[in-house]
């Protein structure tokens, strides 16, 4: 069984539609890509595993459970993270609070034990800050916990939505376009991130991105999508090689130039 399963999604705005019956699948275990050119529908994909979007049909399972049109907090308790392609990081905040918001699906403590700081809230608290710093650690920014957010450089924002996603402890992570304006070196420690990911915590990971060195490089499993449809799906050598991907890739450049 898969970890995740998708089958005949369709999604649609105004009559339009973004995703056109697509299927496919990620293996409990693997590191698999989803990318496509832009307006492919990738995002919208993750937007709808997650949630956010609500498909027209289609089945979206996960864990051997049907998600489809769950909400996004109970898809998360169930073990699904995700970083967003715009950073969405709370500016003002810390660094390590910024990983603690992460945790709020999976607190259990209430309003009046907030109140008044029973034993549990304050085991509670003291938990998410371990979790929260164990994962500023393992992506190598502990030592900025108490940093301002927006003080960090660019690359180190992107680390922590990546230790916000890990504190929620997911089975799976999703990952919308992690290396966007990052640096040859960090874009190095990002594959090298990834592994330890699925290495050391046991979560699978599905990614979007553009940059199709490192897609190549990390992935296991490659889904090209392009208008909503699934065109190829293979190895780095079968994708890299499948005369409707480059295609696809292509023939949206020639749009680009008229
Ligand atoms: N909330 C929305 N309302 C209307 N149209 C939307 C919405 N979200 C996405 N779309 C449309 O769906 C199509 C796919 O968008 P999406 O963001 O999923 O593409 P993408 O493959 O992630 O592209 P990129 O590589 O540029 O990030 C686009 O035509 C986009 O305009
Ligand atoms: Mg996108």
């Amino acid at each position: 069984m898969p970890l995740l399963h998708v089958q005949d999604l369709v999604l649609s705005f105004s009559g339009l539609k973004v995703i056109q019956g697509l299927n496919f699948s990620v293996a409990q275990g693997s590191i698999a890509s989803l990318i496509g050119p832009n307006g492919a529908g990738k995002t919208s994909v993750f937007n709808c595993l997650t949630g956010f979007y609500r498909p027209d049909s289609g089945s979206i399972r996960f864990a051997e459970r049907s998600i489809l049109r769950k909400k996004p907090h109970t898809i998360t308790r169930q073990g699904m993270a995700r970083t967003f392609q715009n950073l969405r990081l709370f500016k003002s905040m810390t660094v390590e609070e910024n990983v603690m918001s992460g945790l709020h699906c999976r607190t259990h403590a209430g309003a009046l034990a907030a109140i008044f700081q029973t034993p549990g809230q304050r085991r509670e608290e003291a938990r998410v800050h371990r979790i929260s710093q164990e994962c500023l650690d393992f992506v190598g920014i502990l030592d900025k916990k108490d940093w301002v957010a927006a003080n960090l450089p660019y690359g180190d924002q992107r680390r922590v939505e990546w230790a916000r996603a890990l504190a929620t402890k997911p089975k799976l992570l999703l990952l919308d376009e992690p290396a966007a304006g990052l640096n040859h070196n960090e874009k190095i420690e990002l594959i090298e991130l990834i592994r330890r990911i699925r290495d050391e915590l046991d979560i699978t990971i599905l990614l979007i991105e553009h940059d199709m060195g490192l897609v190549m490089k990390v992935s296991e499993n490659i889904t090209v999508i392009d208008y909503g449809q699934k065109i190829a799906e293979g190895s780095a050598d079968q994708i890299q090689n499948d005369p409707k991907v480059i295609e696809a890739y292509l023939g949206r450049e020639d749009d680009e130039e008229a």
